[in-house]
């Protein structure tokens, strides 16, 4: 059993796991408009991700007896001023997640909710590699600067990633 004001937090969660997705098919679709294909499936993938991470919150409500309610979900940016803008967007995006986790950390602590508090340590640790990645891309992007044969070089890079399921957190 989870008390309404953790519910309240997750179900949150859920809202903005969705609008990571969002925002990421966003800035796949604008990769997509300067013909970047390896960019735009790295931020497809990650879109597919985020879907993951929330779906996760959403089962994790219900496992516990709570009640899923789903939130708005804001429109995300879809024009973007630079490659590297986009990029240095999604790592703070990412720094946002990561604070907003550790405040429902916060408050299953709070709360003596260990049972939450350990299905939230998956996440904790998600958060390590979604940041590393989302750092290594910007500075990636920041050391070819406008070399238009190092962004294809990253482009091709890009277009490597291949989806793989997040294995289940506890
Ligand atoms: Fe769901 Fe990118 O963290």
């Amino acid at each position: 059993m989870i008390t309404e004001r953790m519910q309240k937090e997750l179900n949150d969660q859920v809202r903005k796991e969705f609008y990571s997705a969002y925002l990421y098919l966003s800035i796949g679709a604008y990769f997509t408009s300067i013909n970047l294909e390896g960019f735009a499936n790295w931020f497809r993938i990650q879109a597919q991700e985020e879907r993951d991470h929330a779906m996760m919150f959403f089962d994790y409500i219900n496992r516990v007896g709570g009640r899923v309610q789903l939130g708005a979900i804001d429109a995300p940016d879809f024009d973007f001023e630079s490659i590297e803008q986009a990029l240095r967007l999604t790592l703070e995006h990412e720094q946002l997640v990561t604070r907003s986790i550790y405040n429902i950390v916060d408050v299953a602590i709070e709360e003596k909710d260990h049972k939450t508090n350990q299905f939230l340590q998956w996440f904790v640790n998600e958060q390590t590699e979604e940041e590393a990645s989302a750092d290594a891309n910007l500075k990636k992007v920041q050391l070819v600067g406008n070399d238009g044969r190092g962004i294809l070089m990253l482009d091709g890079e890009m277009a490597q990633r291949v989806y793989t399921p997040p294995t289940a957190a506890v």
